[in-house]
């Protein structure tokens, strides 16, 4: 029972399940292949680390609060307006600041079932309601969002390619979610994988924020570029939401080194090339070899897999899991996302990729020969 006059966080807060970050770590101090955090094999690009380095002697300077030079460097490498750009520390920020401005008690904001968790979070920590609608074979089904658009329905949230599943939605899609919602709905499509797609029938978000109303593209220098740690995204929006945005954000919100770092690590092209083609080699090679086992993967237009095991039978998403651990391998367990029967591989390393391959085919070959 609460005690008359406690203190209470706002309605929906408790509601919240903290976000679980992914294992990272084992017992033990021998070396970790971790693939859970669809992080790059490669690392940032080394002048992007310089860069980062040669502002440590302007650590005590407040950085420029409106982060306009990597606001221009990103507007100058994809011919955007950066006045309609928003920095964010991570798009995970940006997320929240958006829900901030648009929702509150009351409002409805709708995601798909396996979406990326920090959607109902940030719903919630504005005390609106979540909505969520069902998938199609793992991919976020239009119809179904449509579906469930009420007259309080004031946000979408839509990840693309979507984190676990790596499955997105084509650009004929993504216009007619937008075309078929109310003008009055802010659509937000999350493309934190953007790089990594090689699909010709996808789009991240560019052109539909260009000619669309009401929507907004956030985009993440966690991954194809390496800065994860740094917590830097961005936001493509229009003028009015860029204003509310900038408004509601911390007034220093992305720092100098990030600045610094997240410009160089843009201007690296040939860094970025090298990861999207070692991410397109391998997702095919562990796709086939996954499927060589018996295993079922879903296919992944992002910098991950999801892997299906079947349920029992001593095969179990949780008992590749515990074998994986033993032989110094984390991937990310989904069971919170509604996938217990799947683990997530981050595509890594050649070496790591062999590693994980070798290792699930021992467990695979192993429980299968020790089967009645
Ligand atoms: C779909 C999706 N969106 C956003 C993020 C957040 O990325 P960050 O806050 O590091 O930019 C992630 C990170 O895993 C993600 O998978």
């Amino acid at each position: 029972m609460t005690a008359k006059g406690a203190l209470r966080p706002r309605q929906g807060i408790l509601d919240i399940a903290p976000y679980v970050p992914a294992k990272s770590a084992l017992e033990g101090s021998e070396p970790v292949i971790k693939l859970s955090h669809n992080e790059t094999p490669f690392g940032p690009s080394p002048r992007a680390v310089e860069a980062y380095l040669a502002e440590a002697p302007h650590l005590s300077r407040y950085p420029d609060g409106s982060a306009r030079a990597l606001r221009e460097a990103v507007a100058k490498l994809y011919g955007l307006d950066p006045a309609r750009i928003v920095c964010g520390t991570g798009s995970d920020e940006l997320l929240a600041l958006l829900a901030a401005a648009y929702l509150g008690p009351g409002d409805e904001a709708i995601y798909s079932e396996h979406a990326f968790l920090v959607y109902r979070i940030v719903i919630l920590a504005r005390g609106a309601t979540p909505v969520v609608a069902p998938e199609t074979a793992l991919t976020a089904d239009v119809d179904a969002i449509l579906a469930r658009v009420t007259p309080s329905t004031r946000m979408v949230f839509l990840a693309n390619p979507n984190n676990p599943t790596g499955t997105y939605l084509s650009f004929d899609e993504v216009k007619r979610l937008r075309a078929s919602l109310p003008d009055s709905v802010l659509l937000v499509v999350d493309a934190a994988y953007a790089e990594y797609v090689r699909a010709n029938d996808y789009e991240a978000g560019i052109e539909l924020v260009a000619t669309a109303r009401n929507t907004v593209m956030t985009r993440t220098f966690s991954k194809i570029h390496g800065l994860a740690a740094l917590r830097i995204g961005w936001a493509y929006c229009p003028d009015a939401v860029a204003d509310a945005l900038n408004r509601i954000r911390g007034p220093f919100n992305v720092s100098g080194p990030a600045i610094a770092a997240g410009m160089a690590a843009l201007q690296d092209r040939a860094h970025e090339k090298r990861s999207a083609e070692h991410n397109e080699i391998w997702l095919g090679r562990l796709a086939e070899a996954l499927s060589g086992l018996g295993l079922t993967v879903t296919p992944s237009a992002a910098n991950f897999l999801l892997v299906h095991f079947p349920k029992g039978n001593g095969h179990s998403a949780t008992e590749a899991d515990k074998f994986l651990h033993s032989r110094r391998i984390v991937l990310r367990r989904v069971g919170d996302y509604g996938l217990p029967d799947a683990l997530r591989m981050t595509v890594g390393s050649e070496a790591d990729n062999r590693a994980v391959l070798d290792a699930l085919a021992a467990f695979m070959g192993a429980k299968a020969s020790a089967r009645p």
